[in-house]
């Protein structure tokens, strides 16, 4: 049998799979003018977690699948998230000015040429999965619709305006909860209901994945808050305080305390553990990746 590897063993592995998978279809597929390749490139190989990916290939894994037929869809959702990274870090929006350790996209290439680079971001994931998923129309059609769905309105798109026009007199713990739900918890639950359908999961299977994806993805943001309020720029990667300072919805400014949104995310996470019981040991890893979210520190 197999040795089973230790979950950041795990983690590393897969980022490196993710990055070379990146950078190859980029090398593929990717075609335009010369300056928008390096803004899209520029982002995408800045050296993010790789946390949706890892999601898309674990719950793949986990419903009978394979990672290798999953990876098509993992860098997708990556690209979607690096997209919303950098029109997250805009003037217009927050205003950063460092991100994944390095200057922001508009601070390297200025505020038209980040907009368009996430335009096409968003644009080429799609893209990627129409022309290069290898499985079934049926799972390559309900990938698409997932992805569109937890990008758009009613999920990170639908977030991030709440995100910004939510006066500092509507602040409640339930209402910043909503907030986080749509702007990162959508495109998290979304990473492991695709690696559900490229598995073609059953249907309760689902069910819990999108309850564990729900969970982990509530508290990856309440964490973020945390971390924006606890730890450096050095350790993170791009800059901290800057809620604080902006006015902008942090759940652990909120709750009163850092450690009292701590206390919440150890909650979500015991729940979306407990989720994945009927999955017995093989949902171990993803059970462990909870705990990894709840303690990062970058
Ligand atoms: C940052 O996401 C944005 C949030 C949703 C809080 P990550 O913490 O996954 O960022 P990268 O991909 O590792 O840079
Ligand atoms: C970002 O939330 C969520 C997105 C949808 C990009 P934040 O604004 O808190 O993320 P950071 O702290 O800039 O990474
Ligand atoms: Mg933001
Ligand atoms: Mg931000
Ligand atoms: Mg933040």
């Amino acid at each position: 049998m197999k040795a089973k590897m230790n979950i950041s063993a795990t983690l590393k592995d897969i980022a490196v799979r993710v990055d070379q998978a990146i950078v190859n279809y980029c090398d593929q597929y990717l075609i335009g003018p010369d300056r928008l390749l390096q803004a899209m490139r520029y982002s995408l190989l800045a050296g993010g977690k790789r946390i949706r990916p890892a999601l898309v290939l674990l719950n793949a894994e986990l419903c009978g699948g394979s990672q290798a037929d999953a990876m098509i869809p993992a860098v997708a959702i990556e690209m979607i998230h690096t997209f919303s990274l950098i029109h997250d870090d805009l003037p217009a929006m927050d205003n950063d000015d460092f991100r994944r350790g390095k200057p922001t996209n508009h601070k390297m290439f200025g505020e038209a040429m980040a907009i368009l680079a996430g335009d096409a971001l968003q644009t080429f994931a799609f893209e990627l999965i129409g022309d290069h998923y290898n499985g079934p129309a049926d799972r390559k059609a309900k990938l698409m619709t997932e992805l569109a769905r937890a990008t758009g309105p009613a999920g990170m798109t639908g977030g991030q305006v709440l995100d910004m026009t939510f006066g500092q007199e509507e602040w409640t713990l339930a209402a910043v909860e909503k907030i986080h739900l749509l702007k990162t918890a959508a495109l998290i639950r979304c990473a492991c209901r695709m690696g559900a359908i490229c598995a073609g999961a059953e249907e309760a299977e689902y069910d819990i994945i999108s309850e564990y994806g729900l969970k982990i993805g509530l508290t990856f943001q309440i964490v973020d808050d945390y971390l924006d309020q606890t730890s450096s720029e050095g350790a993170m990667g791009k800059g901290v305080g800057k809620d604080a300072a902006h006015g902008k919805p942090n759940y652990a400014l909120l709750a009163g305390s850092p450690a009292a949104a701590w206390q919440r995310a150890t909650e979500l996470v015991d729940e979306a553990k407990n989720a994945l019981v009927p999955f017995g040991e093989s949902a171990e890893t993803l059970q462990e990746l909870a705990e990894v979210i709840l303690k990062r520190r970058s």
